[in-house]
């Protein structure tokens, strides 16, 4: 069986969600306190064992490529100041070898995939989604490799999400069940509200084979006129048995506002440098804003 080495990270999106913040600036590049979104992204990628990692990249994209860059004269700065903490952690996101490629057309994560295929070749490989962080003892994606090896089938991350979320989801319909595996019947793109087949929602991340590609070259529009990669997974699933893998690990929603505000908050709560400032706060503004509740 091959070993995963590869890993493709989606990162054309447009970032509507976060406008006028992504007119000039990827939305993967807003930060969680310090950190760029699709830094956590690759490092999860890198503890996992992956060894090649591409990026899909579209217009106007730049600062990530810059980002994963050395930055000879910040270094140089930093040494000569003596800043060598943080010359460390500027030295960190260069480290690690990552490709890119560009989306030409805005047709869904689908066909940005698909755009990766050369990179791949004939070989497992992972998929990861920058608006998903998760924070876990053993990286999610680590997890998802690891019974990979144990099947040689595709593995599909998931968590439960409530009945009122699965209409934002790619969701499963479980076939059968053992231990935090479950064995697929069909998977769903975004089912309308009520019909889910189930609560266990895709959380963007992936260990799928090559044969994905065949599938994505033929998948029509699917849901939003995009091509989805969830409905080419449903045509795999026909001829080689998917299974969807509940992994242990707090998932963050960055891809949306509220989602975002509280991931950093929860981030900063878990800082030793800002979790008593924080509460601190967070305390002045709960009673602020109580006084203007209650008392007016
Ligand atoms: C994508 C996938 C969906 C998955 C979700 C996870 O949707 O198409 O299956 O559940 O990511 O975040 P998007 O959120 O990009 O619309």
């Amino acid at each position: 069986m091959n070993k995963v080495r590869k890993a493709i990270i989606p990162a054309a999106g447009l970032g509507t969600r976060f406008l006028p913040a992504t007119k000039a600036m990827p939305k993967e590049m807003l930060p969680i306190i310090d950190k760029p979104t699709i830094q956590y992204i690759v490092e999860e990628a890198v503890e996992s064992g992956i060894e090649d990692i591409i990026i899909v990249t579209g217009k106007g994209k730049r600062a990530i490529e810059d980002h994963f860059d050395h930055a000879f004269e910040l270094e140089t700065t930093l040494a000569e100041k003596g800043k060598l903490k943080l010359l460390e952690e500027v030295r960190r996101s260069s480290k690690v070898e990552i490709h890119y490629i560009r989306q030409k057309e805005p047709k869904g994560l689908g066909h940005a995939v698909w755009c990766a295929r050369r990179f791949i070749g004939d070989e497992p490989f992972a998929v990861l989604l920058g608006d998903d962080i998760v924070r876990s003892e053993v990286p999610c994606l680590r997890q998802l490799i690891h019974q990979y090896e144990l099947t040689a089938s595709p593995i599909i991350g998931v968590q439960p999400v409530s009945d009122l979320e699965t209409q934002r989801y790619g969701i499963v319909d479980p076939a059968g069940k053992e231990g935090r595996m479950y064995k697929v019947a069909n998977f769903v793109e975004k089912p309308a509200l009520g019909t889910a087949p189930s609560n266990l929602a895709i959380m963007g991340r992936y260990v799928l084979t090559p044969e994905i590609f065949k599938f994505l070259e033929l998948q029509e529009e699917g849901v939003g006129g995009e091509i989805q990669l969830t409905d080419a997974i449903a045509r795999l699933n026909e001829v080689k048995q998917a299974y969807a893998y509940h992994f242990s690990g707090m998932r963050y929603d960055v891809g949306e506002k509220l989602g975002f505000i509280l991931t950093t908050l929860d981030f900063a709560l878990q800082s030793d440098e800002l979790r008593k400032p924080l509460l601190e706060a967070m305390e002045r503004i709960m009673q602020s804003e109580y006084m203007t509740r209650v008392i007016g």
